[in-house]
């Protein structure tokens, strides 16, 4: 016979479990069997792994619960930290988690000569995060990468993408993990539209394919509309996608105020037969303005936690406080906007995968469904891909960004007013290197600490003054 206490303790299983997410045809559903929108917020407070700290993440669940998020996304953990206490703050608060596999020092660089680069060493540094994460029923899905490709000759990088995503499922599914969702986090970039979104879910085997595709668009900014912004051209090119599409950053900041207006088209009857909703960018203020919260005033007074370094002035942990009327508009959009879409039981998919693109110079560089440069099945099931091996981490989290970032991808339309910021960059940071502190916040790639460090410590110095 069961003991009352063995009964009261699956019953707290049963309330406490998060339903799991999953991708079927061109949707995510919760293991429930409900169409699942993301209201989520870029979560990534400190640079190397926010995820790891318990106390501020309760502290910072408890005002995200006021907001009405169901999602955050984070840039950069590290593999060898403990995450339970982070993980099980987010899923009490029903906050899932999209998370990317990749860091600083193993990110796809579009650039590397004479080619891209997906690695043994990088697939081993994903691994370890996926090995790491893919016991929490609350992640939602990983990332490849974040903003890899932005110019047209860059598409020359998209097949290692691709690949990476075609390993990291293998591996998920050779390992027994759940299904939990594999993609990519594009840069709104007109030279690639739509090539990038087509290609990545291309082809007619489905492993070789991305499990969603997201994208990070500036493009609806103050009192703007769904056919001014350029939303429905997003939502035509998108309309007979065959794999989930959202929102992976949004939140233009300019002009002001932050209205978030975006959101009842992309969470209501105009896109969400199409989106699956939308990630804000981003949590904490910190110098590029873009924050929700913040952890403390800029610099002069006192930090609210003092083991937490502050950047450009701004104290990077503690209790968060509201910034409005940024907040509060969101929370107000929101708190309306509640879509239902189908059931899983009522859904069949009906949309089949894009044609590849063609070949075409300085827009898309790749011909066709050309041949991935995966590394193939040996390498990914093998013993080097065993979950547990617990070796060769080529050094997931330990480097910091340095490597600027191309600004400025326009808009869909060339409505001048409504495109005042086109992406998130700091007003201070655009040259001397600054823009490394940017890597702090997921934004940037490559790894140099030695260099990171200086511009961060000298842009911490001469940020607040050259801003003045
Ligand atoms: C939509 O697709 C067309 C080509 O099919 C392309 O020319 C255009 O740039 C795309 N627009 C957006 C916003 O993706």
């Amino acid at each position: 016979m069961l003991s009352w206490a063995v009964v009261l303790g699956l019953l707290a299983r049963q309330i406490l479990a998060i339903p799991t997410i999953s991708a079927k045809g061109s949707k995510l559903f919760t293991s429930d069997g409900a169409q699942f929108y993301i209201k989520g917020l870029a979560y990534q407070p400190t640079p190397n792994d926010p995820l790891a700290n318990t106390n501020q993440c309760q502290l910072d669940v408890a005002l995200m619960q006021t907001l009405g998020t169901n999602a955050i996304r984070v840039y950069h953990v590290d593999a060898s930290l403990d995450h339970d206490g982070c993980m099980s703050a987010f899923a009490n608060a029903g906050i899932y988690v999209w998370l990317d596999l990749d860091t600083f020092s193993t990110y796809i660089l579009q650039n590397t000569s004479p080619t891209p680069q997906w690695t043994k060493s990088m697939f081993q540094a994903y691994a370890d995060v996926m090995d790491t994460f893919q016991k929490y029923d609350n992640v939602a899905g990983f990332f490849v990468g974040n903003e890899m490709l932005t110019t047209g000759a860059s598409s020359i990088a998209a097949p290692y993408v691709k690949a990476a995503a075609a390993d990291m499922k293998a591996y998920r599914d050779k390992q027994g993990y759940r299904d939990i969702p594999i993609g990519y986090s594009a840069a709104d970039i007109p030279a690639l539209r739509p090539n990038l979104q087509n290609y990545l879910a291309c082809g007619s085997d489905a492993a070789d394919a991305v499990d969603f595709y997201s994208l990070n668009a500036y493009e609806w900014c103050g009192d703007s509309s769904y056919d001014e912004s350029g939303y429905d051209i997003l939502e035509k090119n998108a309309s007979n996608y065959n794999i989930p599409i959202f929102f992976s950053e949004t939140g233009c900041i300019v002009p002001e105020p932050r209205l978030f207006a975006d959101q009842a088209a992309i969470l209501g009857p105009e896109m969400d037969h199409t989106w699956s909703g939308a990630i804000i960018y981003e949590w904490v203020e910190t110098t590029n303005n873009y924050g929700l919260i913040s952890y403390g005033p800029p610099s002069g007074a006192e930090p609210t936690v003092s083991v937490q370094p502050e950047i450009g002035g701004y104290s990077v942990g503690g209790a968060p406080t509201p910034l409005n009327p940024g907040f509060t508009n969101l929370k107000n959009q929101w708190a309306t906007l509640s879509p239902t879409g189908v059931s899983e039981n009522a859904y069949t998919p009906s949309n089949t995968p894009p044609a590849c693109p063609s070949y075409t110079s300085g827009y898309w560089e790749v011909s066709g469904n050309v041949a991935l440069p995966t590394i193939g099945a040996a390498a990914v099931t093998g013993p080097t891909g065993s979950a547990g091996s617990g070796s060769g981490s080529s050094g997931t989290g330990s480097g910091y960004g340095s490597a600027s970032q191309s600004s400025g991808s326009g808009s869909a339309k060339s409505t001048a007013s409504h495109n005042g910021a086109a992406r998130p960059t700091h007003a201070i940071m655009h040259s001397a290197g600054m823009a490394a502190v940017e890597g702090w916040f997921g934004r940037t790639e490559n790894s140099n600490p030695a260099l990171f460090w200086f511009v961060g410590i000298a842009c911490a110095i001469l940020g607040p003054a050259i801003a003045l």
